[in-house]
């Protein structure tokens, strides 16, 4: 499968009263096409950041990335045009993202009214196969966001999205703010679309159960970097960093013969401002050592499995 998107020691700094705050820190990743990448994290960690640094919504500090093999930061404001199109973002709360003021079918027909490729009766035709392929009636073109239940307002940002026929898109949360039975509909929604268009995702959540099905990879990522990254099932399987095994075993287990402690980090949360070289975890960590203030490399395990953590090689066994 070729590569869709490819960053390389991404870095995203705020700048603060007290220093930089290193959002995102030196995030190296690659997503091949038609494939999910989940990211994963508590509050705060970058996810958000990472996601809207690869679509050009924030400058990056440093680093690089690479929209089918073609470098995108730095590249032109007339290159970057017609690049953008292809990337998308579906954001966790439509009733922050849509327009208040517009009803449905203007929120699903305006990405196309300013690509301004398409004439009045194209585009006419458009929004009614995108309400069809995200499952809206037409009755409700004429609704306002706020008249519509979680789930159809992300449908609806879900059609204004894939408007433009993008082939990668960035899921922010996009079904933190739904109810469960509902999430597993846009979910499976996301899932179809994925297959019938080649789509390709990054899919940020900070609920590892919920990227379980739709990631190929899952990245784990603490204070803005990457801590862990591996196949699903291999993360789910043979988690190795203290953090990846503390976040997993906070997703309940529906079988109540099974019994899993609950990994509880303690201590202080490290500040992302001006961070110290070394473990971000380490002050919340039951293995830390003296060696995990020193600067972490991220090794690679087994095939396609990199943890960042020197104590790998006994944490493994
Ligand atoms: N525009 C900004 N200016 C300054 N700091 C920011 C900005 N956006 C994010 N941050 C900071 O960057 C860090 C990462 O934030 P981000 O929103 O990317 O995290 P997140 O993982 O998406 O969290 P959540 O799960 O709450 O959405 C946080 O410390 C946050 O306060
Ligand atoms: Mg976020």
């Amino acid at each position: 499968m070729r590569e869709i998107l490819r960053a390389e020691h991404l870095k995203k700094y705020f700048a603060t009263p007290f220093g930089p705050l290193h959002a995102v820190d030196d995030v190296t990743f690659s997503i091949k096409e038609g494939s999910t990448l989940g990211v994963v994290g508590e509050s705060g960690c970058g996810k958000s950041t990472l996601g809207r640094t690869i679509l050009q919504l924030h400058e990056p500090t440093d680093g690089k990335i690479f929209f089918r093999e073609q470098e995108i930061t730095g590249c032109n404001k007339s290159e970057w045009k017609d690049l953008r199109d292809e990337m998308q973002i579906i954001f966790q709360d439509p009733m922050s993202s849509l327009d208040p003021r517009m009803a449905v079918w203007d929120i699903i027909e305006e990405p196309l009214k300013i690509q301004k490729k398409m004439d009045k009766a194209q585009r006419a035709a458009k929004v009614k196969e995108l309400m069809d392929t995200v499952g809206i009636a037409r009755r409700i073109q004429y609704s306002y966001p706020h008249e519509l239940d979680g789930g159809r307002r992300q449908r609806v940002g879900i059609a204004r999205a894939l408007a433009l026929d993008p082939k990668f898109i960035v899921c922010d949360e996009p079904v933190s703010a739904l109810d469960v039975s509902i999430q597993a509909q846009i979910i499976n929604l996301l899932m179809d679309l994925q297959k019938e268009k080649g789509l390709s995702y990054m899919f940020i959540t900070h609920d590892l159960s919920v990227v379980k099905y739709i990631s190929n990879e899952i990245m784990v990522m603490y204070l803005g970097q990457v801590v862990e990254k591996a196949p699903s099932d291999e993360l789910f399987g043979n988690p190795i960093h203290p953090y990846t095994k503390a976040l997993l075993s906070a997703i309940p287990v529906p079988d109540v013969h099974i019994h899993r402690e609950r990994i509880v980090l303690k201590g202080e949360i490290t500040s992302p401002v001006n961070p110290k070289p070394g473990c971000r975890l380490a002050a919340r960590c039951q293995y830390a050592t003296e060696r995990c203030s020193t600067p972490q490399q991220i090794v690679e395990v087994s095939p396609n499995h990199f943890v960042s953590c020197c104590r790998v090689n006994e944490l493994w066994q």
